[in-house]
């Protein structure tokens, strides 16, 4: 799969002088994420300079979004590469699979929060990027 395929979405926003609201709805209702959620989990506490990611998945699509702070994503498809920062909590990054991704530059109280495809599963991931690498030239 092609970096291209990964895109923000922007999620709707509710404005309201109480505090602003926003929600997804996946293929069953409005359709906002490409794919059904299973699975929804986050990062939080990331100390200073931590990185996270160093993972590609098979099969696995996601929505990355950063619900406080900022943090940045960079994707790549083997091919390419490009980093993408994310700092609003209405504005996600839409992973498909067979991309490699490494997460850093977490700033202080960064909440990251993803939303999967899939129940985890460790047969899922690609956890060596050389490996990953040798799969998306030879499908070419
Ligand atoms: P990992 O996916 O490597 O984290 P990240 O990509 O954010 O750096 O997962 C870290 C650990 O957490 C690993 O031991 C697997 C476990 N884990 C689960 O048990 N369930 C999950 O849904 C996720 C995402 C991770």
């Amino acid at each position: 799969m092609s970096i291209e395929k990964c895109s923000i979405i922007e999620l709707p926003a509710i404005h309201d002088p109480r505090g602003n609201l926003t929600f997804i709805e996946g293929p069953d209702g409005k359709g906002h994420i490409p794919f059904t959620i299973k699975r929804i989990y986050y990062l939080y506490d990331v100390p200073g300079g931590a990185e996270r990611g160093g993972h590609a998945h098979k099969n696995l699509h996601q929505l990355i979004i950063a619900m406080s702070g900022s943090f940045d994503i960079v994707i790549d498809d083997g091919f390419n590469k490009k980093r993408i920062h994310l700092n609003r909590s209405y504005k996600g990054l839409y992973v498909c699979p067979m991309i490699w991704r490494e997460i850093d530059n977490f700033s202080s109280g960064a909440v990251c929060m993803a939303l999967a495809s899939n129940l985890y599963d460790e047969d899922d991931y690609y956890r060596n990027y050389q490996d990953f690498s040798a799969v998306v030239h030879q499908k070419l």
